[in-house]
């Protein structure tokens, strides 16, 4: 059985309980983040927490637990459930107020629920979608407009899955104002030629721990990289398209609204970025 962590402790899963009163489970007032182990190593460990404190602060959430505390838990669930490739899954919540309250309860009276646990995923690295590619298809951004901070809000990503599930596809990009933000939890990108386009940084995506790294790593490669919003028709015209994330890393996408890019299979400029970036993360892993 997997051993989780709960506020302070190191629990078997079927121990670790919340509260009925907890704010996430009500109002969905927690945010999270997600960091991918690679040969039982953190990958981005300082990025992802750099993003949770600023997500912290936009919401005046307090911070249970300083940088060395969270990255020594992260590693211990690693060790103790014998995670070698996998995730470390990590939600801080504003913790259970005494009664369902739209006001925020005192943070000098209630404690913020810390909750971590892993997922194992063995191989990600090989992961046979990336030979073959995804496909998705466009919907509406139904979302609320702060998709900067990293909140457990993700009901309308969920039912984005469940549209592209019900389209026999992989996923869905998330069409505002004519142009893509992101995917439903992941970050979008075209690529022409040897021009690498995706959304630049505002309220309206979340600003990738991995895209930060990719793009990084692609100007270093003497990539192009622009960053402004583009349309499905642009990106169905495209040479080749991808998306990042913690969990997908670097991933190919072969069909956009059924409009098959390039010729169906990933394209070189993917595939590279995805070679690089798994080298690059594990060299630096944590
Ligand atoms: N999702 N955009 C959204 C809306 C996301 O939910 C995510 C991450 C990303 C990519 O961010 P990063 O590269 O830091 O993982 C972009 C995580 C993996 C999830 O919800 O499981």
């Amino acid at each position: 059985m997997r051993t989780v962590y709960l506020n302070g402790e190191y629990l078997p899963e079927t121990e670790a309980k919340v509260s009925i009163f907890d704010r996430a489970f009500l109002m969905a007032d927690g945010v999270y983040e997600v960091t991918s182990v690679l040969g039982g190593k953190l990958i981005d460990f300082d990025g992802h927490i750099a993003r949770l404190e600023r997500s912290l602060r936009e919401l005046d959430m307090e911070k249970p637990a300083a940088f060395d505390d969270l990255l020594a838990i992260h590693r211990e669930l690693v060790r103790r459930n014998g995670i070698d490739d996998g995730l470390v899954y990590l939600q801080i919540t504003r913790g259970a107020a005494a009664d369902r309250d739209f006001v925020f309860p005192d943070p000098e009276q209630v404690e913020p629920t810390l909750v971590l646990f892993t997922q194992s995923k063995p191989g990600p690295a090989d992961n046979p979608a990336a030979e073959k590619g995804i496909k998705v298809i466009s919907i509406d951004d139904l979302r609320w407009a702060r998709r900067d901070i990293k909140t457990v809000q993700l009901l309308y990503p969920s039912m984005g899955k469940m549209m592209a599930r019900r389209a026999g596809v992989d996923d869905a990009w998330l069409v505002e104002d004519g142009h893509v933000t992101e995917g439903t939890s992941n970050n979008a990108y075209i690529v022409t030629g040897n021009r690498i386009v995706t959304r630049q940084l505002s309220s309206d995506i979340l600003s990738g721990i991995t895209r930060a790294a990719v793009l990084r790593l692609a100007r270093e490669a003497q990539m192009e990289v622009e960053e402004r919003p583009f349309t499905i028709a642009e990106a169905q015209a495209a040479d080749e398209a991808f998306i990042t994330s913690a969990s997908a890393f670097v991933m190919p996408v072969v069909e956009i609204d059924g409009a098959r890019l390039g010729h169906g299979t990933p394209g070189p400029v993917a595939r590279r970025l995805r070679d690089i970036y798994l080298d690059e993360s594990r060299k630096a892993a944590i």
